[in-house]
């Protein structure tokens, strides 16, 4: 990997992973997309930057084209509640969008990642130890757009030799940009309640167990996968990954043992809860392990100390 465009280089994953990568391969080589340009952004001014919407297929190539890339991370997408709320829009911009960033990786021949997520899971998938292959019956659009993004993803592999690679991200946590409309959100919006307001209430139901990861985990797995052996993988797209699984009162019980006054509250919301209740409890990532070597290095407690410190500092909490 010489030259990397990330799409939709702003939302959560993106303003940490285009860092992360600049300082690997070099800051001129990792060239940040996404539709818009706020001003006094880290990755906006921290190297190369180009606005794209991922709908536009020709600027898309035109902006590959101008910087020679070798390499592409699709990460522009809208997130499950937002998708949920905005169907039509999710099918156009979740599927376009990867059609549209498949083809340049085809017409350039660059090698492809981009996430699906534990959404790509329904209702009759086997809900514990989920396996790496299993029923895939989504009830959501975004689940739908997930699965299909797999599909295409393999068969761009398949047909065309696009040397497409995936995993299936659980609940992301970070600190540094704020997560953009998924169901897992809770797990980081108690973080920042916590310190603040030193209680938070829940609009995901006590006991509703799901995958989550600490994004530095999320971040080597990216980096990882591309960097894999291509001969070793067995699956390409689409690898269970996890860290942790957990429901709200054990985060809750996690930031107590920090803040001892914190006050944990639940006002379900229903459209997010039946979300929650198709996904999985916990998924297994053996494929993931056995092929590429897929390690997290956090789990739910030093997570939650990392958070906790990072976050007192960006809020300025005493
Ligand atoms: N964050 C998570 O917990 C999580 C979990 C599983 C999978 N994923 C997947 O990872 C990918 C990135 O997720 P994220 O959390 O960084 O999302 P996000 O919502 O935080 O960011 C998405 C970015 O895409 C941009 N965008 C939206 N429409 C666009 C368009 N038409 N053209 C160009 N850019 C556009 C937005 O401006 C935003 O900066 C998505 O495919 C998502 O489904 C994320």
């Amino acid at each position: 990997m010489k030259r990397i465009l990330v799409t939709g280089s702003l939302g959560q994953i993106g303003s940490e992973l285009v860092n992360h990568m600049r300082k690997i391969y070099g800051t001129d080589n990792v060239i940040a997309t996404d539709i818009r340009r706020p001003e006094n952004n880290e990755v906006v001014l921290g190297g190369p930057f180009e606005e794209l919407d991922v709908l536009n297929a020709s600027k898309m190539a035109e902006v590959a084209k101008k910087y020679d890339v070798d390499t592409i991370v699709h990460l522009a997408a809208l997130l499950s509640a937002v998708a949920e709320a905005k169907p039509v829009l999710a099918w156009q911009i979740n599927m376009g969008g990867l059609f549209n960033a498949l083809e340049v990786a085809r017409e350039l021949n660059c090698k492809f990642f981009t996430p699906s997520s534990i959404g790509a899971f329904g209702e009759s998938t086997p809900k514990d130890n989920t396996p790496q292959d299993t029923i895939q019956r989504p009830g959501t659009m975004y689940g739908v757009t997930k699965v299909s993004g797999e599909l295409l993803c393999d068969y761009y592999f398949k047909k065309f030799g696009v040397d497409t690679r995936g995993v299936r991200f659980p609940g992301l946590i970070s600190y540094v940009a704020p997560p953009g409309g998924g169901t897992t959100d809770y797990a980081v919006d108690i973080y920042y309640k916590a310190l603040q307001e030193k209680s938070y209430t829940s609009f995901i139901a006590e006991g509703t167990y799901m995958d989550m990861m600490y994004m530095p985990d999320a971040l080597n797995a990216i980096v990882t996968l591309l960097e894999a052996d291509p001969s070793k993988l067995k699956h390409r797209n689409a690898f269970n990954i996890t860290a942790m699984s957990f429901e709200p009162s054990q985060i809750a019980g996690e930031i107590k043992k920090h803040i001892p006054e914190f006050k944990m509250s639940y006002d379900v919301d229903p459209v997010r809860q039946a979300i929650a209740n198709s996904w999985p409890n916990s998924i297994d990532c053996t494929a993931a392990k056995e092929e590429w070597g897929f390690k997290a290095q956090y789990d739910l407690p030093s997570m939650t100390k990392d958070m906790l410190e990072k976050l007192k500092i960006k809020l300025n909490i005493k």
